[in-house]
Order: C-alpha cells, then sequence, then structure tokens
C-alpha cells in the first residue's frame, strides 16, 4: 500500500513547523472544514498538531483544562474531564477526535503521581466515550495515545505489536488505558490506537535535557547503557496522525517508533560525538535514581527500556522521513547543513 499525500510533510527546519504540502482548501467554498478535536491538546504532541492539521486544512479545536494556553490558528474548548459541558458538542461530525489527555509521567514516582497518571488517563477516555455515545452524528475516527512502555523493561526482545505485555506500573497504566479504550460501548467508528515511543524534538519532551548534558560534558550512558530507546522523529510522529486521520486503511494498534532503535549507550555516544565531546563512563543506576528524585523525574524513565518496531506501520507502507539516528538528531540539534559550494569547475556558467 502506498502513503497518502497528507503524511508527506516538507521537512522542518529546527524550530519551525513542518508545512504539508497539501493545499489548505479553498476558504471561499461553502462546506465548512472538516475538524479535528485535540484533547488534551495543550501540550508537546499536541501543539505541534495543531500547526499540522490547521496547515493540512483542518478546522482544530483543542479540549483543555487551561484554555488560555491556546492560540490561534487552533480554538480552545474548555473540558473538565470529570464533568460533562458544552465542550461535548465539539465531537458531534468531527473528521476525529484525537486524544493525548493524562497527566505528564515525568514526575516524581509518588502514590499520588502515580494515582493521577492513571486516574487522569482512564477518566479522559470514560469522558470521550460517553460524549461521543451522546452524538448524533460522531466522529469518523479516534486516535487514542498509548506508549510503547506497555512492552515493560524487555530487554533485547524485539517489541513489534505482537509482543508480550510488561510488568510493573507503567506497563499496567497502558494496559488499563487501552482496555478502557478497547472496551467503551461506542457507536461505529474507526479506531486507532498508537503506541508512542520516545518523540525526538529539539523544542521539548527530554532531547533538549539530554542534549545540554552532552554540551556540558556529562552526557553520559545511564545505568548499563544497554537499555533500548525506541525513538522517532516528531515530524514523522506528526505524519503518523495525520495518515491515521486521513487514510481509512488504519485501524487498530500501531507502535510509533523507527525500525531503528538505539541503546541509551549509543543514544549518549551519538549525542557526545555531535558536540565533539570526550567518551565518559556510565553514571551508575543508584545516581540516576538521586538526580531523579532531587530533579523530581522519574529514573525508570532512563532506566528501563524496550526494543520496538513499528510493524504495523511497516505493512502500511508507511516511510519515516527520518529513520536514521544519526542524521535524525545532526539536524535537529545543529540545523540543516548547506549543500557545499560545488567546485568551481562544476559551477553553472556564469556563476561567481
Ligand atoms: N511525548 C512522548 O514522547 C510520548 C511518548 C509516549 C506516550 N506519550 C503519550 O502521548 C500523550 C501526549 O503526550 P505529550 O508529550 O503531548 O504530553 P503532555 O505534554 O504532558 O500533554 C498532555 C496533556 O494532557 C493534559 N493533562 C495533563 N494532566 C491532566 C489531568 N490530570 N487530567 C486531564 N488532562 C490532563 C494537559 O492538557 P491541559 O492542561 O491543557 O488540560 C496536557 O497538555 C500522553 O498521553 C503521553 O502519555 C507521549
Amino acid at each position: 500500500m502506498t502513503e497518502t499525500t497528507e503524511t508527506s510533510i516538507p521537512r522542518a527546519a529546527p524550530g519551525r513547523p513542518a508545512r504539508p504540502l497539501a493545499p489548505a482548501p479553498d476558504s471561499t467554498r461553502d462546506a465548512p472544514l472538516p475538524k479535528v478535536v485535540l484533547a488534551g491538546g495543550s501540550g508537546f504532541l499536541g501543539r505541534r498538531l495543531q500547526r499540522v492539521f490547521a496547515a493540512a486544512g483542518y478546522e482544530v479545536v483543542v479540549l483543555t483544562r487551561r484554555p488560555g494556553s491556546v492560540a490561534a490558528p487552533a480554538r480552545a474548548v474548555a473540558w473538565d474531564p470529570a464533568k460533562f459541558g458544552p465542550w461535548t458538542q465539539e465531537l458531534e461530525g468531527a473528521a476525529a477526535v484525537i486524544n493525548l489527555a493524562g497527566k505528564n509521567v515525568d514526575c516524581r514516582p509518588s502514590a499520588a503521581n502515580r494515582r493521577e497518571i492513571l486516574k487522569s488517563r482512564l477518566n479522559s477516555v470514560r469522558a470521550l466515550a460517553e460524549a461521543v455515545r451522546r452524538c448524533a452524528q460522531p466522529p469518523a475516527t479516534w486516535i487514542q495515545a498509548s506508549s510503547l512502555a506497555i512492552y515493560g523493561d524487555a530487554g533485547p526482545l524485539w517489541c513489534d505489536e505482537s509482543a508480550p505485555l510488561g510488568d510493573g506500573f507503567a506497563p499496567e497504566v497502558c494496559t488499563q488505558w487501552e482496555a478502557s479504550f478497547a472496551k467503551a460501548p461506542l457507536p461505529p467508528l474507526r479506531k486507532v490506537l498508537l503506541r508512542i515511543g520516545f518523540v525526538l524534538s529539539p523544542e521539548a519532551g527530554a532531547l533538549p535535557v539530554l542534549a545540554r548534558l552532552a554540551k556540558w560534558f556529562a552526557g553520559a550512558p545511564a545505568g548499563s547503557g544497554r537499555q533500548w530507546v525506541s525513538w522517532i522523529h516528531a515530524h514523522d510522529m506528526d505524519r503518523i496522525f495525520l495518515r491515521a486521520v486521513a487514510d481509512p486503511a488504519l485501524v487498530g494498534t500501531f507502535n510509533a517508533c523507527t525500525a531503528g532503535p538505539a541503546t541509551n549507550a549509543e543514544l549518549m555516544a551519538e549525542l557526545r560525538a555531535l558536540y565533539r565531546r570526550p567518551w565518559l563512563p556510565a553514571m551508575p543506576a543508584w545516581l540516576i535514581r538521586a538526580a531523579a528524585w532531587l530533579l523530581h523525574s522519574d529514573a525508570s524513565l532512563a532506566l528501563t527500556g524496550r526494543r520496538g518496531l513499528p510493524g504495523r506501520l511497516m505493512e502500511v507502507g508507511f516511510r519515516f522521513d527520518y529513520p536514521a539516528l544519526g542524521p535524525a538528531l545532526d539536524e535537529m540539534l545543529l540545523g540543516p547543513r548547506l549543500p557545499a559550494a560545488p567546485p568551481a569547475h562544476l559551477a553553472p556558467a556564469g556563476a561567481h
């Protein structure tokens, strides 16, 4: 199967929004723009999707607890996943609802935080399902975020969508999150579940932090360094969401990561090489745990991993614009390279 044009976003320069090739629909025509509703769309992935879907010709609505945090081209609509309100009407006739809502997992693994991580995810699915059931014309597609962390700390095992699910807190959260989506009674609509890997962007997420550490001569591997990092460039992540909305052939569960995962030691070595920094010994796990506690983070994000494979994306012919880690990091952190000036004897006639 070939890709639809909706996934053909020209590569974005670092810090700049990607611009799809597909022209925006003619604004003079009568038909309203197809609508995409981003629940929890004010965060890292959602902010990108606001721009990407607007540029691809969609009306973009963000369901948020903080309407002031959303700006044009998106329209903010206040929601509380624990309550019904006018937000439910936004789903009526939408092309897609994309659910990204959930407490960020980059926090201390305290009992209270863990409860909120789970509750925020289950509540948002439950609230959206109830709202969809009330629609006279339900959204055509529901795209639900999940995480590759569902496979747990999987060692060297390749994890495509059929891999066994892991043990521990993160796999347990993902399993319940996915089950709430799978079991919600819904009218007929297309359901796509994305098990998202480690999304790399120079603007947000963990990459800017790791890059800064590498620059400051502190880019050491974490623990054994053998844990796998299943990464994906944010630009390719945007394209997967666009494709999932536009292509009716995408149904069910998809791992959203490249086929070229790296170990933590390889990732840190790439970053050190980028900034021409010397080799460093690994940071012991106990030190990572202490640092994570001080930084209000969760050491398991650095110390555990899985070797993801985007089996089903490969089946549907999705081609990554950034399949290899080195060039992806290079472009994100150092910027696109200007082509070298051609040798004088190859320069076009008349060029100086
Ligand atoms: N980024 C990644 O690398 C990655 C990897 C794997 C999975 N994912 C999953 O993909 C989804 C989006 O990721 P992201 O990086 O964009 O996350 P994010 O930046 O943390 O944004 C998530 C959004 O969820 C909403 N939210 C936070 N706490 C909430 C709560 N207690 N109740 C209801 N809503 C709450 C917030 O929106 P408002 O404050 O505006 O309401 C926030 O903007 C998340 O579910 C995440 O677990 C992301």
